[in-house]
């Protein structure tokens, strides 16, 4: 018989290969070594029970090509027949690994009515809940094999609230037995092999946002539950003073470790923007900013309302909008006699329903150009000016007469899908218009020195 070397697995890997509880969730980050430990246990199960059904299912097919079928193949095309069409891997012995995937509603209909002894859906949590509960449901079978799924997954994605809740936080329902589940957590420093063929891989994740490095790094499962943006002070953070040999007061007296402020006159000869996000049936946002000799943004003035019919608030058409723009913009001391210009939400420019609301913008005095509408940078950049540096100083202040941008910045939250997007159903409209302004004048990442003072990291209160 031809031997096959599946190599030798990390102690964690052992932890998930020798488990038998009908649950068994593995990983919590990247490059934990899951997919290996997938494939080890798959041959050893195909193996040691003659004529097992094994199912393992990824997201989409040429994932399960990929990670799964390809690299299988390489260990026992000496063994084993692949079969294209139907994506089986059969067995001398009349066992079959069965690849499959589930990217949508439709894809879940194929495991319905199968039957098979073992499951392991490689990055759960990027399959939705009822995916996954309607695949496990097949897991069933009139025979002696053992019935188990097999769970490895990172914290984020469609999945996220699902697989936390039975392997991280063990909150379950009267349907499910607790003695059943269990979690063996691996991260990329377990699996030994990565971390000495490809250290730039660590060195990615180390060098990730901080919530995805929180993450795919240290396997952190809370860190989309905070604020989106947690760097955000409305008051300096007692903590942060504190670290910092300074009282709340004297950070308030220096300007410190916060991003709102008290206004004050803008110089003739600071550079003065508007942002804009339009909004039907729900807030439109215009907002000033003040540009000082260091390329900081101070937003000095917002008007701030609503298009349509069914909330509260300004309920403007474009015309009345652009109008009572255009006025602030000729009579407030701080707009007046000046060529104010700047970013606008690109959909305004679409005029496919008649007339653009830009052209209603420019016939009305007021002058947009189209915002860089790419969310994750243009996230990246708000929160490259909302970091304080070794002083205490962000890069973006607001004028505390700002009441609706200071009032909604706290209120955004990670989006579920998407994790590092911002979840697009809250009143965003400020942070968008904020995220286009910080996009048309993007700056470098800067070199904060840590050393000379200790940054506060508000998510140790958790560990
Ligand atoms: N026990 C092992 N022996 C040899 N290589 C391994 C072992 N475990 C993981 N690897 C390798 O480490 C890399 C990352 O592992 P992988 O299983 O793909 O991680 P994950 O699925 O958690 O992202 C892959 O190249 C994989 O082949
Ligand atoms: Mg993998």
């Amino acid at each position: 018989m031809t031997e096959i070397n599946l190599g030798r697995p990390n102690p964690k890997q052992v932890l998930f290969l020798k488990d038998k509880h009908k649950h068994v969730g593995f990983g919590g980050a990247r490059g934990g070594g899951k997919s290996w430990a997938v494939r080890a246990k798959a041959i050893l199960l195909a193996f040691n029970y003659p004529g097992i059904k094994i199912l393992i299912v990824r997201r989409t097919y040429k994932e399960v090509i990929q990670n799964h079928i390809e690299p299988l193949m390489a260990v026992l095309n000496k063994t084993c027949k692949y079969n294209k069409s139907e994506n089986v891997i059969r067995f001398p012995n009349g066992s079959k690994i069965m690849c499959g995937y589930c990217n949508n509603d439709q894809d879940v209909w194929q495991y319905q009515g199968n039957e098979y002894d073992v499951i392991f859906l490689d990055e759960a949590t990027q399959l939705k809940e009822e995916w996954i509960k309607k695949i496990a449901a097949s897991c069933r079978g009139a025979n002696d094999f053992p019935k188990r799924i097999y769970y490895t997954c990172n914290p984020g994605g469609q999945g996220h609230g699902y697989i936390k809740r039975i392997f991280i936080d063990r909150k379950f329902e009267t349907n499910e037995n607790p003695d059943d589940y269990v979690f063996i957590q691996s991260l990329v420093t377990d699996n030994k092999v990565l971390m000495e063929k490809d250290p730039d891989y660590v060195k990615f994740l180390e060098s990730l946002p901080r919530v995805l490095r929180e993450a795919w790094l240290n396997g952190r499962w809370d860190v989309f539950e905070g604020a989106f943006f947690e760097e955000f002070r409305v008051t300096p953070d007692p903590q942060l003073c504190a670290d910092n040999n300074l009282t709340v007061e004297e950070a308030l007296k220096e300007g410190a470790y916060t991003h709102v402020i008290k206004p004050f006159d803008i110089p003739r000869n600071w550079k003065v923007y508007h942002s804009y996000d339009w909004g039907y049936g729900k807030p439109f946002s215009c907002d000033w900013w003040a540009q000082d000799f260091d390329d900081n943004l101070y937003l000095i003035l917002q008007l701030y309302g609503c298009t349509g019919v069914p909330n509260e608030g300004l309920k403007w058409s474009n015309e009345e909008q652009f109008k009572e723009i255009h006025n602030i913009e000729s009579s407030h001391k701080w707009l007046m006699g000046r060529k104010i210009y700047g970013p606008a939400d690109p959909s305004i420019w679409d005029g496919s329903r008649g007339i653009s609301a830009a052209e209603t913008a420019d016939k009305n005095g007021v002058y947009f150009e189209p915002g860089v509408n790419d969310r994750i940078p243009g996230w990246m950049q708000v929160r490259e000016r909302m970091k304080f540096d070794e002083y205490g100083h962000p890069k973006i202040y607001f004028f505390d007469t700002c009441k609706d941008a200071i009032r909604t910045i706290p209120l955004m939250m990670f989006d579920e899908h998407k994790i590092e997007d911002m979840d697009s159903d809250l009143e965003d409209h400020f942070c968008d218009s904020m995220r286009y302004m910080c996009m048309y004048r993007p700056i470098p990442p800067r070199d904060i020195k840590s050393n000379t003072k200790p940054y506060y990291d508000p998510l140790n209160q958790f560990k």
